[in-house]
């Protein structure tokens, strides 16, 4: 592989801290894989530099962004209990513009309960799917408004939209990676009982899509009935495929069952080659433990391995899931360590 450049975007809270050894194990990894050529560089953005700047993200600092193969981002969001900033800017004027702009339409995050992780789950079974979820669309592109504000007549409204282009390509990419999986299953989350014009798109947009892929079987749940699979049965699902805000919740549930917030790693992905892919953890800024090394890397690690194997770097990314999944397997005894202790073993072992 040729040369790698990696702009790196720590943010908030534990962001900085998941990061710092998300990127000493990526490296690590790289050198100890024989393919070194990786250059970092660091933007400082986030709710402290909003502070500072007023900046969340600028055109400016968007373009310089586009310029770099990947983006490895930590997590934003400020406390909430911090009235300096207004809820939820930083999360949509950095994290969602990053998405919107750059393309995101995949968000992928895989579910996997690695061996010797301790389920919440009583008899969990082999948990192994992925969840591609919807990222420029749905909920979240801020369609709607309020009226009569702070009256009894108050109406807020937030217009979910899907376009057929959106929809089309999420679900194409969905097929074609379980068509790469062993199981080759696809299963459509939605609420179509409910959610019928949306609804109806998604599932003829299935129908068409699965046409194309003869070997790749599907199905269809509500996304009620969903959680009570993913809680009751987690192992049947293979790719999940659903819109941006059910894959919000899906994934969060997701990441509950195969061990914690702290190992789920996602990567949204450009999957129209117009731009750098962003690879994350699924977790937040967790301001309740921010600062005080409490924070598992794993998660960012990890997201760091989705990163290079995006990169066509699979011998690094290899190296860190398999230093990943031995540094899990050896964690039952309770020892507690610090995320910088964390991410030290883990960077000692790929090299193995
Ligand atoms: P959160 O994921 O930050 O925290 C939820 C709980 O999980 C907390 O108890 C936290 O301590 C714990 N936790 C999270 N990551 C952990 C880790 N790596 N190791 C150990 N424990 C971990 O979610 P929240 O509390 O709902 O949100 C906090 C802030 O983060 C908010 O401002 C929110 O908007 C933002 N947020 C940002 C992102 C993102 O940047 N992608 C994602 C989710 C939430
Ligand atoms: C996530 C987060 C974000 C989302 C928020 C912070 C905008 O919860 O990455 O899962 O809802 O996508
Ligand atoms: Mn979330």
């Amino acid at each position: 592989p040729g040369p790698l450049s990696i702009a790196v975007i720590g943010g908030d809270g534990i962001g900085p801290e998941v990061t710092a050894e998300a990127l000493k194990v990526l490296l690590a990894a790289t050198e100890a894989a024989g393919d070194p050529e990786v250059t970092t560089t660091d933007f400082q953005l986030g709710a402290d530099h909003w502070l500072q700047t007023r900046e969340t993200l600028s055109e400016q600092t968007l373009e310089q962004l586009r310029g770099y193969d990947a983006i490895l981002f930590g997590a934003v969001g400020a406390a909430p209990n911090d009235t300096r900033i207004p809820s939820g800017l930083i999360e949509r004027e950095l994290l969602l513009k990053l998405r919107f702009s750059l393309d995101h339409a995949a968000n992928l995050r895989p579910a996997k309960l690695y061996p010797g992780v301790p389920s919440p789950l009583a008899d969990p079974g082999e948990i192994d799917f992925v969840v591609v979820r919807e990222g420029t669309e749905g909920p979240y592109v801020g369609n709607g408004g309020a009226l009569r504000t702070g009256t009894p007549q108050e109406i807020a409204t937030e217009v979910s939209v899907n376009t057929a282009h959106g929809v089309e390509r999420v679900v194409r990419h969905a097929f074609e990676r379980a068509q790469q999986r062993p199981r080759r299953h696809v299963t459509l989350v939605h609420k179509h009982n409910v959610l019928v014009h949306a609804g109806h798109l998604w599932r003829r947009t299935v129908e068409q899509v699965a046409a194309e892929f003869p070997e790749v079987t599907h199905d269809y749940l509500h996304v009620d009935a969903a959680t009570i699979f993913m809680t009751t049965d987690p192992a049947r699902f293979d790719v999940i495929v659903t819109d941006n805000l059910f894959g919000d919740i899906l994934t969060d549930l997701a990441a509950a069952v195969t061990g914690g917030i702290g190992l789920a790693a996602s990567g949204n992905l450009n999957i129209s080659g117009t731009g750098p892919s962003m690879f994350e953890p699924v977790h937040g800024s967790a301001p309740d433990i921010a600062g005080q090394q409490k924070a598992d890397p794993t998660a960012a690690i990890l997201s760091g391995a989705l990163l290079l194997e995006q990169a066509g770097r699979t011998e690094a990314a290899r190296r860190i899931e398999e230093a990943v999944h031995a540094d899990i397997a050896e964690r039952s005894n309770g020892s507690s360590r610090s995320t910088g202790q964390i991410g030290d073993a883990i960077a000692a072992s790929v090299t193995g």
